[in-house]
Order: structure tokens, then C-alpha cells, then sequence
């Protein structure tokens, strides 16, 4: 019997490109498939709420360059541990014989379910009960492991970089020292990049710890030579040698519960003590998550949806397509879970930065 009716969920934070994934699955199913799709609202939720609609082919048509995800999604919905209120107080359950039951009363013969880690996890943990489920990697922080990239990386990248260029105006014209924090929980992948690519003068990333007085030795330098402004670009998962990670808040209903932020006022006002220049902290936050796509991410996505429509045309579940070098290969999603790709100590990334004169906190 070929599979005739596919879901497809998005879930997890969300980020550009969503939408060109949903709209490549959607159209390559019905058109290479004949299969029915039915979109599953909020992540995880829809499917254990049973909230759902079918995609038509015209229900995608001129998705691709919007921003979000049109079936919308949730990073606290685990059915494994499902937030639910009793006597006014938060509790978990587990509903994920409700998503199972769900999965079956809709008739669906395969999941695609659009995530970084978090769904992941819980992908697996429905495969290991028996449904048939093949993911497709999405964050802008790009630390989903087995595969180079994740679609929306570009996206934040390409934000993060342009106000990176917008604030050297600003930092150069008042000659102050501005700070700008993006996001990427505990990899710093987008620092990195946007840091580089914004030439940026300090880049903080969670991989090294850094050291205050280093950082404002070298700004003094940069002074010494005639250099009147810097701009420090900080992951908001960097933390310094002798100290702990900065955490905004806690998501009591999240399966991680740990949101990261603030890191970047926190060495602002050290800068600012330390050195006696003017210092502005600029926090990019969700902005780097917001917006249309980047073309190279509409493309990534769009080949990330296909090859998942085909792996689950072909009955190979349990997998994701993952991008190595320009090639797509399927990986088994039990493969990148529990395991955060951060960047490499030895990566080539950290040697363009150092010798073309970027201070990492060492
Ligand atoms: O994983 C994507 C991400 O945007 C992280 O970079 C960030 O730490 C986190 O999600 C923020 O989550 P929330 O949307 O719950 O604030």
C-alpha cells in the first residue's frame, strides 16, 4: 500500500524558512504522490488536542518568503510531559497515547515534523512507539547535530550581520563602544558569523570563555591606535572564565527550561567601569528569528521538505535529511539528539577571526 496521507507539524521556536519547507512538502506530495496532507496545528499540541486541517495545493501558494510558520507552533507542547493545570497548579502529563491515538484516528501514515533538538527528542520517543515520523532540522542557532546547517541560520545571520553594519555608524559617529547580543543558546555559531561578517572587533562565544580584562585590554588598545569606537558582539550563551551563563527567565512549562539573555548589559557595564568609554548594549533577541528568508535558506528549506517527501515515499522513517558539503543525506534522527553541535575549538571560522585581528576573550 504506497502512503497515501502524510501530517506535517512545525515545531520548536520558530524561524524563517518554516513556510518554504511546508510548502515544498505539501506541493511535491501532491504532485509527485497523489498524497493527502493534513497540517497539524502548535507543534505538538494540535496532535495531542487533535487540532488540524487539510493543505490543498493552493493553501500554499505564496508562502514561501513569509516569516513564522503558517500552522503555527509551540516549544512547550511535549506529549510526554505535557503542561496542564490542576487546582490552579502547574503539572505534567503524559498524553502521548492521546497523539497516538490522534495520529490514527486521522488516518496518517507518516509525520514530517519541522524541529531542532526538542522535537527531535520527542520524535523519537513517538517512533519508538511505533509511528512513522521523519524530521526536517530547523533553528537559527545551528546546533543541531549531523548536519552542516539548519535552515534559518542564513536568515539570522543575514539580521544579525545588518545591524552589526548599522550600529558602526552610530558607535564610529560617538565613539563609543557598542555591545550587540544575539541569540543561539549554547553554541555560537551566529556570533561567529555575523561577527565576522559585520567585522565585528571582540566576538564572545559560549565555546570560549572569556576574560573582562583581556577584552578591555585589547579596546584600550584599539584607543592606543587610534581607533575610537569597538563593537563586541556577544552569543547570549557566553560566559566568563570565572562565571556562570546569564539566564533571562525560566519557562516552568518548557522541557528546557532555561532562557538565556542579558549577557550583553552585563559586560557592558563592565566595559563602560573598566575602561571609561561610552558604552550602548543593543540585545537582537527574537528579531534574529523574525522576517522573510534568505534566498539561500528558501532553497535549503525547499530542498530539505523534498527529500523529506521522498524519504517517507520511500517508507525510511525514523530519519532527517541533513545537509553535508551541498549533498542532502538522510541521517537516523536518534543520531542528533542529546548532542549539541558547538563549534569546534579547532574550526577554521576561529582562525579567520583571530588572525584578521578579532579578540575572542582569550
Ligand atoms: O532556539 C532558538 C532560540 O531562538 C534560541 O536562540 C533562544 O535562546 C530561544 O530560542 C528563545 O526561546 P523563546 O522563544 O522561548 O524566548
Amino acid at each position: 500500500m504506497p502512503i497515501r496521507r502524510i501530517g506535517v507539524l512545525s515545531a520548536g521556536g520558530d524561524c524563517p524558512g518554516i513556510n518554504a519547507v511546508i510548502h515544498a512538502v505539501v506541493k511535491k506530495a501532491i504532485l509527485d504522490y497523489q498524497m493527502e496532507v493534513y497540517g497539524i496545528f502548535d507543534g505538538f499540541a494540535g496532535l495531542v488536542e487533535g487540532r488540524w486541517k487539510t493543505l490543498q495545493y493552493n493553501d500554499v501558494s505564496g508562502i514561501m518568503p513569509l516569516g513564522g510558520t503558517i500552522l503555527g507552533t509551540s516549544n512547550k507542547a511535549n506529549p510526554f510531559k505535557y503542561p496542564c493545570t490542576e487546582y490552579g497548579k502547574l503539572c505534567f502529563k503524559d498524553l502521548s497515547q492521546e497523539a497516538i491515538d490522534n495520529y490514527h484516528s486521522m488516518g496518517l501514515q507518516a509525520l514530517i515534523a519541522i524541529g531542532g533538538d526538542g522535537t527531535f527528542h520527542i520524535s523519537d520517543g513517538f517512533i519508538n512507539k511505533g509511528l512513522s515520523i521523519v524530521g526536517v532540522p530547523k533553528t537559527i542557532d545551528n546546533d543541531l547535530s549531523e548536519t552542516d546547517f539548519t535552515f534559518g541560520f542564513d536568515s539570522a545571520v543575514w539580521v544579525a550581520t545588518e545591524a552589526i553594519d548599522r550600529l558602526h555608524t552610530t558607535a564610529q559617529a560617538h565613539h563609543r563602544v557598542m555591545v550587540v547580543e544575539v541569540m543561539g543558546r549554547y553554541a555560537g555559531w551566529i556570533a561567529l558569523h555575523s561577527g565576522i561578517a559585520g567585522g565585528g572587533d571582540v566576538i564572545l562565544i559560549p565555546e570560549i570563555d572569556y576574560n573582562i580584562e583581556n577584552v578591555c585590554t585589547f579596546i584600550r588598545k584599539r584607543i592606543a591606535a587610534g581607533k575610537k569606537f569597538s563593537i563586541v558582539v556577544v552569543a547570549e550563551g557566553s560566559k566568563p572564565q570565572d562565571g556562570d551563563f546569564t539566564v533571562l527567565r525560566k519557562v516552568e512549562e518548557s522541557h528546557d527550561q532555561i532562557r538565556l539573555g542579558g549577557i550583553g548589559h552585563v559586560i557592558g557595564e563592565q566595559i563602560e567601569e573598566k575602561t571609561g568609554i561610552e558604552t550602548r548594549v543593543v540585545i537582537l533577541g527574537h528579531l534574529l528569528r523574525g522576517g522573510s528568508p534568505t534566498p539561500y535558506d528558501r532553497v535549503l528549506a525547499s530542498r530539505f521538505g523534498a527529500a523529506a517527501v521522498d524519504l517517507v515515499a520511500q517508507e525510511q522513517f525514523g530519519l532527517f535529511p541533513a545537509l553535508r558539503g551541498n549533498e542532502i543525506i538522510p541521517v537516523p534522527i536518534k543520531k542528533a539528539i542529546d548532542k549539541l553541535k558547538t563549534i569546534p575549538l579547532g574550526h577554521s571560522l576561529l582562525q579567520v577571526a583571530r588572525s584578521t585581528g578579532t579578540c575572542l576573550g582569550e
